[in-house]
């Protein structure tokens, strides 16, 4: 599978619920989806709050707020060393919460062209269901959403699925759990079954399982050191749950549905 036959594609990272773990992730799977070959761009989405630029370690000049107002993304976007393109959430410019209906239209339009020039768009988005993050969430075309053991990360969820299910159909959605900072994988799986149990009793949708990805205290480490987990322990348990989860996420639901 080559990523050349996956061109194109957005995927948001998403959560009801703060500090979950969403912006790692998406760090870690834009890095080891450039490791497989694709090309990658990060879109630092928070746009309240981003740090994607400090867990990385880089001090971008410009930001999203810069392209909003009119600058070409190819004078904002930078490069990051594990071989993915970073587009910052900010610059310390100001922040860019609260956008009105033509910013969030010109958003929308920014996120059309951008991923034109990229196999896959990660979109980092903030917790909870700003209308920044609504829109992300609804223009992609594979939603990750993830959630952890904590009761409240599934109630959050569940309230990120049920507005998704109001604006999309179900039959267009790919949407994926990721369970993060998991106990083992048994907890992990329960945590996914009661989403999606819930989801599917409630909602009558059921979500796929993305991936579980288990706490390992070398995400903290990495994360200190403003380095990629990947490179600095390659064999970590989270940074293999992470590569798991970015091969599936290279076959798309129908293929896999073929096999
Ligand atoms: N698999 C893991 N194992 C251990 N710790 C983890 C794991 N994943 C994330 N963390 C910890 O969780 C913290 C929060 O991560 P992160 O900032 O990515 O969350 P977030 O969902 O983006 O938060 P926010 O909602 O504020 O944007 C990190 O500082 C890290 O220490
Ligand atoms: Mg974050």
């Amino acid at each position: 599978m080559t990523p050349s036959q996956h061109s194109h594609r957005l995927v948001a990272i998403a959560s009801g619920k703060g500090g979950v773990g969403k912006t790692w992730f998406a760090i870690t799977l834009a890095h080891a989806l450039a490791m497989q070959r694709a090309k990658i761009l990060l879109l630092d989405g928070d746009l309240g709050l981003a740090n994607a630029d400090i867990l990385l370690g880089v001090m971008p000049k410009l930001d999203l707020g810069h392209v909003l107002s009119g600058a070409h993304p190819a004078t904002v976007i930078v490069k990051i060393a594990g071989g993915f393109d970073l587009l910052p959430g900010r610059s310390g410019s100001g922040a860019l919460a609260n956008l009105n209906a033509a910013t969030l239209d010109k958003l929308s339009d920014i996120l059309s062209d951008i991923k034109l020039g990229y196999d896959t768009v990660l979109l980092d988005c903030g917790a909870g269901v700003d209308q920044a993050a609504q829109l992300m969430v609804e223009m992609a075309d594979t939603l990750l959403l993830v959630i952890t053991e904590d009761p409240s990360s599934l109630t959050d969820a569940y309230a990120v699925l049920k507005l998704l299910l109001i604006a999309r159909s179900p039959l267009q959605l790919d949407v994926r759990v990721i369970v993060n900072m998991a106990g083992s994988v048994a907890a992990g799986l329960r945590a996914y079954e009661t989403l999606a149990g819930a989801a599917s009793g409630f909602l009558n949708f059921r979500p796929a399982l993305g991936g579980i990805i288990r706490r390992d205290e070398r995400v903290r480490d990495a994360i200190r050191r403003q380095s990629l987990l990947l490179s600095r322990t390659p064999q970590s348990i989270a940074g293999q749950d992470v590569e798991q989860i970015a091969s599936k996420l290279l076959v798309r639901r129908s293929e896999e549905v073929a096999f």
